[in-house]
């Protein structure tokens, strides 16, 4: 009978196709099954395989989620609910009527909920299928409904999300009622991250977007652990995560989280098919990169963590909200609903109690929200002075472009920043603010104060003896905590020539080559991030022994992520080598001007990654360091297409900068700054100049000098842009790049900042803690100057 054609069993299957199929495939929910809600049983529906469940869950004492779960892991993790907002009581039932109808009637009998069905047609079963979908068909087996349909905040392999879908974070890791963020298939073809104007669902503005404007049709989660939003000719148009990772041996699904972040996990099914993960959910892809960086420029709202809180990312990637001094968590259960002041605020009639108030500092915190005075430019002791005497100030951003922000209650979009140079200050009342920094830790803490005091409050000496060792124990925690602040350099290692030879195979693959100095790849023998980038200084101008020890200990020290970290140096009579971590992403020279084009987004990150880079340089480290050659030979791509700048500190130690020894320029505006050919000081503002014209390279994917150009006014980038600037053309310099013409708002910010860079008189060009600041949107872009040729 197994071996029967198919065609003879034909009209046979016809007649049982609905009873048949599912005989075999799933097991069939007839009419009239009922599943209860109850404390002492946990029914459920499984699917044939046991892997999905559907039923009720218990979620807090005796309330209970009529949800469908993955059965076979400890975690019963729950990828969809039918009445997060509205938990129901034991003895609540979920039914499949013979009148055709699913419904959810609590314990009184009245419906909570019921299946909206599709079409005509009445119920005759439903299945729990080993997909995880959970479907509702007619006789004629047509699907009446499905839970893949009505996703609420998770999706499965093969589950599609067409236009017009959506997903709905849930409001806390263990409330299911609908929360702040929403993910939503728009009819114009983009996949949009939103806010929400919480508790309703309507949308505020987005924070991240595939940028697929009229294109995208249908949001794919395939087999392979992928998931990407297809065009409707069927081609890839983004890629929105990925976890390589098969079905057959993982459990996977993707969840737009509470905390706005839309993560996809795995979770090995045993342990034989781990491959070294955990017999747990996992996640290594997810989008936005930085929740707390992506909410800042919202209208309305609280941002990513909540009011009056910042947020930054912890060390798994999650958003951590903390509240400035002198406020505590409005919720202490939950962190992401901000902050309130643990203090009594200024009152406003009359009284001058400023001589009440302190200002506390916090370096790099903002609050994009709550602005309503600017001062510019002012002391930073005179805008503490000014908060404190406004009742209405709440905190002040304090900038190094001496900007003070005033800012009043309550504060939004905090964010920890990755940029030094912006603090905020602030005020709380004296004598009472802090004690409440933590309202939740203070109640136990208290309780054991109380202890404490009964136990020794029958002997004053005891007391005594109690505070001295009190103050012992923090004086020693202050003097050990405290000088740990800086990073300190990485110690450098000092290799021999031999080893080095041996590392690079005889200097066998050249990496790049410059004027003074020939870089190769090399391989250490130990350790597994081992790859290298050595670079050998052909004509060292510093011959003395210290000065060059002096000057690699000084490069050594600088560390931040937008720099190439050296990690070690070879000294041996004529052989000076440095050696350099290895950036597999090669130059952005080679990933700009290649064959595609790199994106719109990826261009903007590596702008500002580059313009940290250079504020550091010039700003944050001990001596400060003029790069002298930047361009985009040496800005390299590390493994995540970070911008990191290489070369730095060299100036000095090849003698450039002193005698102005620079390669030809070819009568054309290359990336040198105009003051090279006087005889005017070279300051930090060269490489704010060459920066300039790495940005137009960056916003127009061309190199700043086009001999080939179809138009002679477009051969000097710099010229053309400004050019387009003025004309108000500037889609002209972003033709064909739809990304970046969605965003040309941005498009003309970078160019006005472009143009600030590179204005001939160096005074008038920002420095580059300014260009980072305006790029980031920190602070507004002035109208540049007209052009002078
Ligand atoms: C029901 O499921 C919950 C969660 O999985 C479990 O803690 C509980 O012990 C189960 N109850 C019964 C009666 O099996
Ligand atoms: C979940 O959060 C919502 C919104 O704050 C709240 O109204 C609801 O009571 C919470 N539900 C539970 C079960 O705590
Ligand atoms: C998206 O494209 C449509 C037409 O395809 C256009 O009307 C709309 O303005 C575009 N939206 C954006 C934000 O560019
Ligand atoms: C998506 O990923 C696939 C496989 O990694 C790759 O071939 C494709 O080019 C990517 N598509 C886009 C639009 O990034
Ligand atoms: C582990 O899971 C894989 C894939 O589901 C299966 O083929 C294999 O038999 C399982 N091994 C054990 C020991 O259960
Ligand atoms: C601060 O003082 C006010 C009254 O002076 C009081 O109501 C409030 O509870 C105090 N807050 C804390 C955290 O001690």
């Amino acid at each position: 009978m197994a071996f029967a054609s198919p065609y003879s069993l034909c009209p046979i299957l016809l007649f049982l196709l609905p009873v048949c199929v599912l005989a075999q495939t799933s097991q069939s929910i007839s009419l009239d099954s009922t599943l209860t809600a109850a404390l002492d049983k946990n029914d459920s529906w499984k699917s044939p395989s046991g892997d999905f469940a559907f039923g009720f869950q218990q979620i807090e004492a005796g309330m209970f989620l009529l949800a469908i779960w993955f059965d076979k892991i400890p975690e019963k993790t729950i990828i969809w609910s039918a009445n997060g907002g509205n938990l129901v009581q034991p003895r609540s039932k979920i039914q499949l009527t013979t009148d055709g109808q699913f419904t959810l009637n609590d314990d009184q009998g009245k419906q909570m909920w019921a299946a909206n069905l599709a079409g005509s047609g009445t119920i005759s079963y439903a299945a729990m299928l080993d997909s995880g979908n959970f479907v509702l068909e007619s006789q004629d087996s047509t699907n009446l409904w499905e839970s893949f349909d009505q996703p609420t905040d998770t999706i499965l392999p093969t589950q599609i999300l067409n236009i017009g879908s959506s997903l709905v974070a849930r409001f806390s890791e263990m409330n299911y009622s609908s929360g702040r963020f929403l993910m939503r298939l728009q009819s114009d073809g983009n996949l949009v991250l939103s806010t929400v104007h919480f508790p309703l669902l309507s949308l505020n503005t987005g924070y991240w977007s595939t940028n697929t404007n009229g294109s995208g049709v249908q949001v794919i989660f395939d087999l392979s652990g992928s998931i990407y939003l297809k065009a409707k000719d069927e081609s890839i148009l983004s890629n929105i995560t990925s976890i390589g990772a098969s079905s057959s041996n993982f459990y996977q699904r993707a969840i737009l989280e509470h905390d706005g972040v839309f993560r996809q996990y795995v979770y090995p099914k045993n342990d034989s098919v781990a491959d070294g993960r955990p017999m747990a959910w996992s996640s290594q892809s997810h989008v936005p990169d930085n929740i707390c960086m992506s909410i800042s420029t919202q209208n309305t709202g609280s941002g990513a963590c909540g009011f009056n809180s910042y947020c930054h990312l912890g060390n798994d990637q999650r958003p951590i909200s903390t509240c400035p001094p002198g406020y505590s968590p409005l919720d202490p259960d939950n962190e992401m609903m901000g902050c309130k002041q643990a203090f009594v605020p200024q009152e406003c009639d009359g009284g001058q109690d400023a001589d009440l108030f302190d200002m506390r500092e916090l370096s790099n915190v903002n609050w994009w929200g709550g602005d309503y005075e600017l001062f510019n430019p002012v002391s930073e002791d005179w805008c503490r002075q000014r908060c404190l005497t406004d009742c209405f100030c709440a905190v002040v951003i304090y900038n190094t472009a001496s900007d003070c922000w005033m800012k009043r209650i309550p504060l939004s979009n905090g964010q920890q920043l990755n940029v030094e140079g912006t603090k905020a200050l602030v005020k709380i009342r004296k004598g009472n603010s802090t004690t409440a920094v933590a309202s939740g830790l203070k109640k136990q803490k208290s309780a054991l104060n109380l202890i404490l005091t009964m136990l020794f409050s029958s002997s004053a000496f005891l007391n005594l003896v109690l505070s001295i060792a009190t103050l012992w124990v923090v004086f020693r925690k202050r003097r050990i905590t405290q000088p740990s602040g800086g990073i300190q350099g990485i110690s450098l290692r000092s290799f021999t020539y031999k080893e080095l030879e041996g590392a690079t195979n005889n200097f066998k693959e050249e990496l790049g080559k410059g004027a003074c100095s020939t870089v190769y790849k090399g391989i250490l023998a130990i350790g597994n991030n081992n790859l290298i980038a050595v670079k050998r200084l052909d004509k060292m101008v510093t011959d003395s022994e210290q000065e060059f020890q002096a000057e690699t200990s000084a490069i050594g020290k600088t560390n931040q992520k937008n720099l190439v970290q050296l990690l070690g140096f070879c000294n041996e009579g004529q052989h000076r080598l440095l050696v350099y971590e290895y950036m597999s992403n090669g130059s952005l020279a080679s990933y700009l001007f290649g064959k595609s084009r790199p994106s719109w987004y990826r261009r903007t990150e590596i702008a500002f990654g580059t313009a940290r880079g250079l504020a550091y340089l010039h700003e944050d480290c001990s001596n400060q360091i003029i790069h002298c050659d930047i361009k985009p030979q040496n800005i390299l791509l590390d493994d995540s297409l970070t911008a990191r700048i290489s070369d730095f500190g060299l100036a000095k130690l090849l003698k450039t900068g002193q005698t102005r020894t620079l390669t030809a320029i070819r009568g054309t505006k290359g990336y040198v700054a105009p003051e090279w050919f006087k005889t005017m000081p070279v300051t930090v503002k060269v490489d704010v100049y060459s920066f300039g014209i790495v940005l137009l390279e960056l916003i127009c994917c061309r190199k700043s000098f086009d001999q080939d150009a179809k138009d002679e006014n477009q051969m000097i980038l710099a010229d053309w842009a400004y050019d387009c600037y003025e004309e108000g053309r500037m889609y002209m310099l972003v033709q064909e790049d739809e990304e970046a013409i969605q965003d040309i708002e941005n498009v003309e910010k970078f160019v006005m900042i472009a143009i600030w860079c590179i204005q001939d008189d160096p005074l008038l060009r920002p420095t580059m803690k300014r260009v980072s600041q305006m790029l980031e949107g920190a602070i507004e872009v002035a109208l540049p100057p007209k052009s002078s040729n």
